[in-house]
């Protein structure tokens, strides 16, 4: 069987990985993929081959030809666009909800307005089109919120704020500087919630839903607690698209689990099948990914859903996966989801990020990722990684003289599995450290950074 991943990040290529994993399958087209790939091993031995196509009428052209057999969507973006659409109307099968039905992550408001509806439980909130009358609002509304574009930011459109000046000034970088584009032009203004942050997935198959019962933690933030200079130089507290993950989550129990698929999944579920005068009624083929929140008495809340997997949950869910990724893809397709029974490996997985830290520019120095950051740096020492690391590439891009560089804020993922926590975030950060990006205008010293905490607060029992 031939599958083709669509998209170019660390989530789209572990999808590329789990699919070169099964039984089935025989070659995974990464499109456009990333030039990390050819630095891997399946993607030495060609079972992984990526191939630069981004307009969708030529993907659908590609598959025809290569007789492609199932088509994954990793991320919001070509959803979006219609990837789904332009590919289903020449009949080729795929894994992902139709430009419509990708409303529910790039309209909070509209998903907010719903889960309202039928009662699902959420922070309180309030939808903005004016910035004067928002700032207004957190003025006057007492407690923290979080101030959200209500369109797509790459998983980066929300802004914890913890008092009103904060507020005002997350309303006005949203809608007034539009750092996010038109998708601040409206913004959801959301009650502050405390506790522990749940990502949920659930595969749906137009008539069927089947949970992946092993929830994860994304670590947003972008520096340890105690990282003094990030203090000094960022003020501490800023969220990124995902510094890392482990799992199994450390609340992880058949109780928890349970209470979410019962509050939560179902009613939502039903709701996308069943409520056509919601606006809905569609069968939905996809991923639903549910951000959630656990506050210490033990209730639920929805922050939000959005249409496809977690970066980086996905990264470690996908290694701990043992169902063969292809049978669920095809059950997606074909609405059979509820004979497949996931199975997970009882080993626990660590994924570290690393990043663009700080860099010599041209003229002074950049502060690195989340802040300005350099790009073009060499990225060496992947040829001593151990065996069974596994490593996905997100911002990097192929140099003529160099090699592989860097090209992005979050470069690259280092994956490790073990028997133990201890072991795998031990494996983990032993690989990531023979891992460095050459400064070139800095006598090539090391400008990688990453978290050093991850999976951490489970084994100090924090
Ligand atoms: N983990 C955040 C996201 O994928 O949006």
């Amino acid at each position: 069987m031939k599958v083709l991943v669509y998209g170019t990040g660390g989530r789209d290529q572990s999808l590329a990985d789990k699919y070169g994993d099964s039984q089935h399958v025989d070659k995974v087209y990464f499109v456009p993929g990333n030039p990390g790939v050819a630095y891997t091993l399946k993607g030495k031995r060609g079972l992984i081959e990526c191939f630069d196509i981004r307009d969708f009428s030529e993907v659908s052209k590609f598959c025809l030809e290569k007789k492609v057999d199932l088509v994954d969507i990793g991320s919001e973006n070509p959803l979006e666009e219609g990837l789904v659409d332009v590919l289903n109307e020449h009949g080729i099968r795929t894994i992902g909800p139709r430009q419509q039905y990708v409303r529910l992550e790039s309209d909070r408001a509209f998903t907010d307005d719903i889960l309202r509806d039928i009662g699902v439980s959420k922070p309180e909130y309030r939808v903005f089109d004016d910035p004067e009358q928002a700032k207004e609002y957190v003025r006057n509304i007492g407690y923290q919120v979080f101030v959200k574009a209500n369109g797509l930011a790459a998983g980066k459109g929300a802004i914890g704020c913890d008092d009103v000046p904060q507020a005002e000034s997350a309303v006005e970088k949203l809608m007034v500087e539009k750092i996010f584009g038109s998708s601040g032009d409206r913004v959801v203004i959301e009650e502050r919630k405390y506790g522990t942050e749940i990502s949920f997935f659930v595969y749906l198959d137009g008539q069927h839903a089947l949970p992946l019962k092993m929830f994860v933690q994304d670590y947003k933030r972008a520096f340890d607690l105690d990282d003094e200079n990030a203090i000094k130089e960022f003020g501490g507290n800023l969220n990124t698209g995902g510094t890392g993950c482990y799992a199994p989550h450390k609340l992880l129990s058949p109780w928890l689990v349970n209470k979410i698929i019962k509050e939560i999944v179902n009613p939502t579920v039903n709701a996308i099948y069943n409520r056509g005068d919601l606006g809905l009624g569609w069968d939905y083929k996809g991923v639903l990914y549910f951000g959630l929140n656990l506050d210490p008495y033990n209730n639920l809340d929805v922050f939000e859903i959005n249409v496809r997997h977690g970066d980086p949950e996905w990264e470690v869910l996908s290694r701990k996966l043992s169902t063969d990724l292809f049978e669920i893809g095809m059950a997606v397709w074909e609405g059979t989801l509820d004979q497949i029974y996931p199975v997970w490996n009882n080993q626990c997985y660590v994924d570290v990020v690393a990043m663009e830290g700080r860099s010599k520019a041209s003229k002074g120095w950049n502060k690195g990722y989340p802040g300005r950051y350099g790009k073009g740096h060499q990225v060496v020492g992947l040829d001593q990684i151990d065996r069974g690391i596994a490593i996905y590439f997100s911002g990097v891009r192929e140099d003529q003289d160099k090699g592989l560089v860097t090209d992005g804020g979050r470069v690259l993922h280092v994956i490790a599995g073990d028997a133990t926590l201890e072991g795998a975030r031990e494996r983990a950060y032993r690989n990531i450290e023979r891992i460095s990006f050459l400064d070139h205008y800095h006598d090539n010293a090391n400008c990688m950074r990453y978290r050093k905490t991850i999976g951490l607060e489970e084994i100090q029992h924090l």
